[in-house]
C-alpha cells in the first residue's frame, strides 16, 4: 500500500474506531500525519488524562503507552510496536527502588515518567523533563530522591540550591553519550547558531547550552526566536519536525549518534495494524494502577 493510501486507511479506522492517536516528537516524522497530538511527554500525559476517546493508540515508547493506561483505565490502550522500550527506564526496577529508599529512609521520591509502572508505584510524585524543576519545588522539602535519571536529576539541582537532590545511577545512554566535543565541534563550524539542549544531557553540555529544555521546550524556543541557526541536542525527531516546519531556518543535528533506536520501531503500516487489530493491548494489574497512579496524578495536578 503507498503512503497515501496508508495515511487515508488509518484515519478512516480511527473515526469508525473512536480512537486516538498520540506521537512523540522523538517517531518518525511522517506519523505527525495520522496523530491527533504531537508533543512531549508531559504534554501526551495530558492528553492521555483528558481523552474521551475509545482506544488510544500510542506512538512512542513502552512507558509512555504504561502511563496512558494508568491515566485511563478503562480505555483500550495500544503500543504498535512491542520493541520499544527506554533503556533508561530499563536501569532501575523494582528491587533497585526498594533498595535506594532503604539506603535513603523518610526522603521523598521524585520519578522521572521514563520508568515503569511498577517503580513509579514506590515514589511520591512524578515529573517531566518539562516540569522537573516545577515538581521538586513544589514538594517543600530540603532534601529529594531522584530517579532513575542522575543528568536531569543534576540539572535541578543547579537549578536549586536549597534542596539536596540525590539521584539515583541511571541515564538515557543516547543523550548521556553526547559530549562538549561534539558541541564544540559544531559550534566552530557555526558559530552563529544557538545551542538547545535537552536536560538529559551531562552537565558539561548542558552548561554549553542557551535554552535547556524538554522536545516541546525546544521547539517552542525555535517558534519564538528570531535567530536563523540552531545546534539541536537531542534525538533527530526534533531536528525532522524543525526542518519541515521552519523552512527559513538552519537545523545542525548535534551527532548521528543522537538517534533512539526505539523511537524509530513504528511506522505507519504498524499504526495501521494496530488499529485494525487492536494489538498490542497494554494491560496493568488494577492495584498497580491505583499505585502507579498516585504520583502520575499528583504530577498533573501540579500544573
Ligand atoms: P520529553 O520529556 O522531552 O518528551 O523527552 C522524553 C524522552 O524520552 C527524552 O529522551
Ligand atoms: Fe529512553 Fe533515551 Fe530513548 Fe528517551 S531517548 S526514550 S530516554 S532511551
Amino acid at each position: 500500500m503507498g503512503k497515501t493510501a496508508l495515511i487515508d486507511e488509518i484515519k478512516k479506522l480511527k473515526k469508525e474506531k473512536n480512537a486516538v492517536i498520540l506521537a512523540h516528537c522523538y517517531e518518525h516524522a511522517e506519523i505527525d500525519e495520522v496523530a491527533d497530538f504531537v508533543g512531549d511527554s508531559l504534554y501526551l500525559s495530558r492528553q492521555a488524562a483528558k481523552t474521551d476517546a475509545d482506544i488510544v493508540v500510542f506512538c512512542g515508547v513502552y512507558f509512555m503507552a504504561e502511563t496512558a493506561k494508568i491515566l485511563s483505565p478503562n480505555k483500550k490502550v495500544l503500543l504498535p510496536n512491542l520493541s520499544a522500550g527506554c533503556a533508561m527506564a530499563d536501569m532501575i526496577n523494582l528491587e533497585k527502588i526498594k533498595d535506594f529508599k532503604a539506603k535513603n529512609p523518610s526522603v521523598p521520591v521524585v520519578c522521572y515518567v521514563n520508568s515503569t509502572a511498577e517503580v513509579k508505584s514506590e515514589c511520591d510524585i512524578c515529573c517531566t523533563s518539562a516540569n522537573a524543576v516545577e515538581i521538586v519545588k513544589s514538594l517543600n522539602t530540603d532534601k529529594v530522591l531522584f530517579v532513575p535519571d542522575r543528568n536531569l536529576g543534576g540539572y535541578v539541582q543547579s537549578k536549586i540550591s536549597d534542596v539536596e537532590i540525590i539521584c539515583y545511577d541511571g541515564c538515557c545512554p543516547i543523550h548521556n553519550d553526547l559530549t562538549v566535543e561534539d558541541v564544540l565541534k559544531q559550534k566552530q563550524a557555526n558559530p552563529n547558531a544557538k545551542v538547545l539542549v535537552h536536560p538529559e544531557c551531562v552537565k558539561a553540555v548542558t552548561d554549553l547550552a542557551d535554552y535547556v529544555g524538554s522536545t516541546t521546550g525546544i521547539m517552542n524556543y525555535v517558534k519564538n526566536s528570531d535567530e536563523k541557526e540552531f545546534i539541536i541536542v537531542t534525538e533527530i525527531g526534533v531536528v525532522e519536525r524543525l526542518e519541515r516546519d521552519y523552512k527559513d531556518k538552519k537545523f545542525i543535528h548535534i551527532s548521528e549518534r543522537a538517534i533512539c533506536p526505539s523511537m524509530k520501531y513504528i511506522q505507519l503500516e504498524d499504526v495501521l495494524a494496530s488499529l485494525k487489530e487492536e494489538k498490542f493491548e497494554i494491560s496493568v494489574s488494577e492495584k498497580l494502577i491505583k499505585e502507579a497512579f498516585a504520583p502520575i496524578e499528583k504530577m498533573i495536578s501540579v500544573g
